[in-house]
């Protein structure tokens, strides 16, 4: 039985994560505090509670099910939040996360895939942001996940834990059969507020920041489709599976949308008018961040066809207005 230990797997990408994995032939098996996540959004293999701060939780569950690999998704995520709660990110994201790295050699479970991000890159004017880019995070979230992309480094050295560490840009939209999608309580992401905005669930966007350098005066994204992000992920474990050694990815498409742009295409793809406010930055933001490396295309094979803004948005749209888990 090729069981793959999934962190998160009841979070945003996570779950969508699962659907790929078993479409794939494995069996997805979902570790989750529930926190963030939502018991319904695990529909593709079986479900273990259990916190990431608590390591025999999770030795538990490697002795239980034996996984050939682990997809650590779960972590806080929210760039605002980490610059209000630095502590609260340190310890659930990189103590967590030892946790995890620590249990998995223990377990001898050697192939290891993590979801960190352009965030590590922090704000770099004018620079290609490849992998081999200097990383300079501007937020606690992008420090912790930098700090445990250095402790798969030290383990593997120490250890021989192969990994792939993928890094995203913005991730957007949802699967098309709307099994799955984001939902967060409270969303503080992008395109969801935005239909938040567009059907009435709230009174109108707030765009942090118009005073920004960029054309338009607001910040810069490389937006992500979940399913194409979700592939990448299973290339990744086939990679490992492979014998390959580890590697670093970027995972976007190298094209920017000012958060101005996104608003238009939104219009464009439901119809109707987005009501928005302009508001002051949010603290920790970069001005841009956008992918400069294709990598992933010519080593794994990746490819992100369905990562347009108007493919995102209307699978974000159809999961926002006919799927939701329990409120
Ligand atoms: N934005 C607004 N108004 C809002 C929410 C967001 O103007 O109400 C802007 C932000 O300032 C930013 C852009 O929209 O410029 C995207 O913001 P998101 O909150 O959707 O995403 P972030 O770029 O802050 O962060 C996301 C994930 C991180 C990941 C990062 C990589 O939350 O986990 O993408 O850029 F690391």
């Amino acid at each position: 039985m090729k069981h793959v230990l999934v962190t998160g797997g009841a979070g945003y990408i996570g779950s969508h994560a699962c659907k790929a994995l078993k479409q794939s032939g494995y069996i997805p098996v979902t570790f989750d505090n529930l926190n963030t996540g939502w018991k319904e959004a695990v529909k593709f293999g079986p479900f273990e509670h259990g916190d990431l701060l608590n390591k025999s939780d999770i030795d538990r569950v490697f002795q239980k099910y034996n996984p050939i690999a682990v997809m650590h998704f779960a972590a806080l995520s929210q760039v605002g939040e980490s610059m209000q709660k630095p502590g609260l990110y340190w310890e659930n994201n990189v103590m967590g996360s030892l946790n995890l790295i620590q249990s998995a050699v223990d377990h001898g479970c050697m192939n290891f895939v993590f979801s960190s991000t352009c965030a590590t890159y922090g704000d770099q004017d004018n620079v290609v942001l490849d992998e081999n880019s200097a990383q300079h995070p501007i937020n606690a979230y992008g420090a912790s996940k930098r700090a445990v992309e250095n402790i798969l480094s030290n383990y593997q050295a120490a250890f021989g834990l192969n990994h792939v560490i993928f890094r995203y840009f913005n991730v957007a939209g949802a699967d098309p059969d709307a099994e799955v999608g984001e939902f967060h309580q409270p969303e503080t992401h992008l395109i969801p507020l935005i239909l938040d905005a567009v059907d009435g669930k709230r009174d109108a966007l707030t765009i942090f920041g118009t005073d920004y350098d960029t054309p338009d005066g607001t910040c810069i994204r490389d937006y992500v489709h979940v399913c194409d992000l979700v592939d990448a992920h299973v290339l990744g474990l086939k990679w490992l599976l492979d014998g390959k050694a580890s590697r670093v990815f970027n995972l976007g498409t190298g094209d920017g949308f000012s958060v101005r742009e996104v608003v238009d295409h939104a219009k464009h793809v439901t119809n109707r008018p987005v009501p928005m406010v302009e508001g002051d930055r949010r603290p920790g933001d970069c001005t841009k961040l956008v992918s400069g490396s294709n990598r992933a295309l010519t080593e794994l094979g990746w490819s992100a066809d369905r990562s347009n803004l108007k493919q995102m948005i209307t699978d974000a749209w159809r999961w926002h207005q006919n799927g939701a888990y329990n409120e």
